[in-house]
């Protein structure tokens, strides 16, 4: 319970064994026809979920940071051709101090990762401020904007998350959309872990706004409950594909090119790359969309259930309403009244808990203090399971005050 990692599907497993055993690499064609096919039409799919136009621009990666660094690299690209500059055969150029990426401050690591490695440095990253579900602060998103451009700053993507990785928030899309709309700026969604939601049921209308923006991550081996590794890009305007394009004349000759055989390699950053889409469309095929809502909606409507158990409870406190499958919160002893004891105390829990052998509770932050975490993905796990395991968080906290 402690990270976005899910028990996976028996399916998804048995999958791994057939991607194993075929061995089969996608970046060609003559390698992968079948599996090819397969994951072009899983990449048409997922777009009409999320709401895109028909076709394939799209990939599958290794995960969320894979598939951010695609958002980012073609956000990036693609605001320096509109320049007239190309950064696939120039590489990067002007004053790189004056570009900059807006995201919220608990948007996703890879972010700052992804921009380093792009070459523009940590210092390209604007943090927007969240608001008090974790959400970004939409209001701050127009006053950094203002303030980028009374520096002289150029913003080249915004990057919304649907699903923060501690507290499942997921920003206002619809409204990130409409700004970055009218300053003409890409929006990359990080939806990692929110992206689940497209096959819920109940809770699909939390994306809502997702069709409108350029770019989006997707991940399956955190609530699609597929083995790692498993994720998926999607960009909205395949025109944006030219920006990497690359003819290896070994893996697609001219003359394939002609003949319109499918080029996957072209669409990824990755050459050997394998055959993950099986997992998903196994998993698709066995559970049926409607099996595979429910066990996605469990995790969120277990973390409600928690929630209000755990708001119940005298010595615990509800950090935020929980918005996916997570629940942060603290244990507070009566005699610890200073924010820097309490984080030290849930940090010696969580670590007393993970030395028992007994429990593996996440320890993180919220707005600076430490609090622990709930990851609730498994589907079989109940209401009266976390009981027991918030029972022991309680019998492990008063043992270390009584030691
Ligand atoms: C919101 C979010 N984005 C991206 C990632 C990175 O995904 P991956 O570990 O698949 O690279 C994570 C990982 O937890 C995440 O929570």
């Amino acid at each position: 319970m402690a990270h976005l990692h899910c028990p996976s599907l028996v399916v998804s497993q048995a999958a791994e064994v057939l991607i194993n055993a075929t061995n089969q690499s996608m970046d060609s064609w003559d390698q992968s026809p079948s599996a090819t096919i397969i994951e072009i039409k899983l990449i048409e799919w997922l777009r009409s979920q999320v709401g895109y136009p028909a076709g394939d621009a799209g990939v599958f990666t290794s995960g969320g940071t894979q598939s951010n660094l695609m958002g980012l690299m073609l956000a990036r690209d693609a605001f320096y051709a509109r320049q007239g500059h190309s950064v696939q055969q120039h590489g990067i150029t002007g004053d790189l101090r004056k570009i900059k990426v807006l995201c919220s401050e608990n948007a996703h690591f890879s972010v700052q990762k992804n921009m380093a490695l792009l070459g523009h440095g940590y210092q390209s990253v604007v943090q927007v401020k969240s608001d008090k579900f974790a959400r970004m602060d939409v209001n701050d998103l127009q006053a950094k904007l203002a303030q980028a451009e009374a520096n002289g700053e150029q913003i080249l993507a915004i990057v919304a998350t649907a699903g923060t990785t501690d507290a499942g928030a997921i920003d206002p899309l619809r409204e990130i959309a409409g700004i970055a709309a009218k300053h003409n700026i890409w929006v990359h969604v990080d939806a990692a872990w929110g992206g689940a939601l497209l096959l819920s049921e109940k809770y699909r209308h939390y994306l809502d706004g997702l069709e409108l923006v350029d770019s989006v991550t997707l991940d399956f081996h955190k609530q699609y409950f597929q083995t790692i590794s498993c994720g998926a890009f999607l960009l909205k305007d395949e025109r944006h594909y030219e920006l990497m394009r690359y003819q290896a004349a070994y893996l697609n000759s001219e003359f394939d090119e002609e003949a319109g055989v499918p080029n996957l390699v072209s669409k990824s950053l990755q050459t050997t790359r394998r055959f993950d889409a099986l997992k998903l469309w196994m998993g698709l095929e066995a559970l049926g969309q409607k099996q595979y809502a429910a066990i996605i909606d469990h995790g969120v409507s277990l973390a409600q259930d928690v929630a209000a158990f755990v708001a119940a409870e005298p010595r615990l406190e509800l950090v935020m309403q929980p918005q996916l499958a997570s629940v942060l919160f603290r244990y507070r002893p009566a005699q610890l009244t200073d924010n820097a004891q309490v984080a030290l105390f849930n940090q010696r829990i969580g670590d007393a808990l993970l030395e028992s052998g007994r429990a593996n509770v996440g320890v993180t932050e919220s707005e600076g203090v430490t609090c622990l975490k709930l990851t609730l993905l498994n589907p079989t796990v109940t209401l009266d399971d976390v009981k027991t395991l918030l029972a022991l968080v309680e019998k492990t906290a008063n043992q270390l005050l009584n030691a």
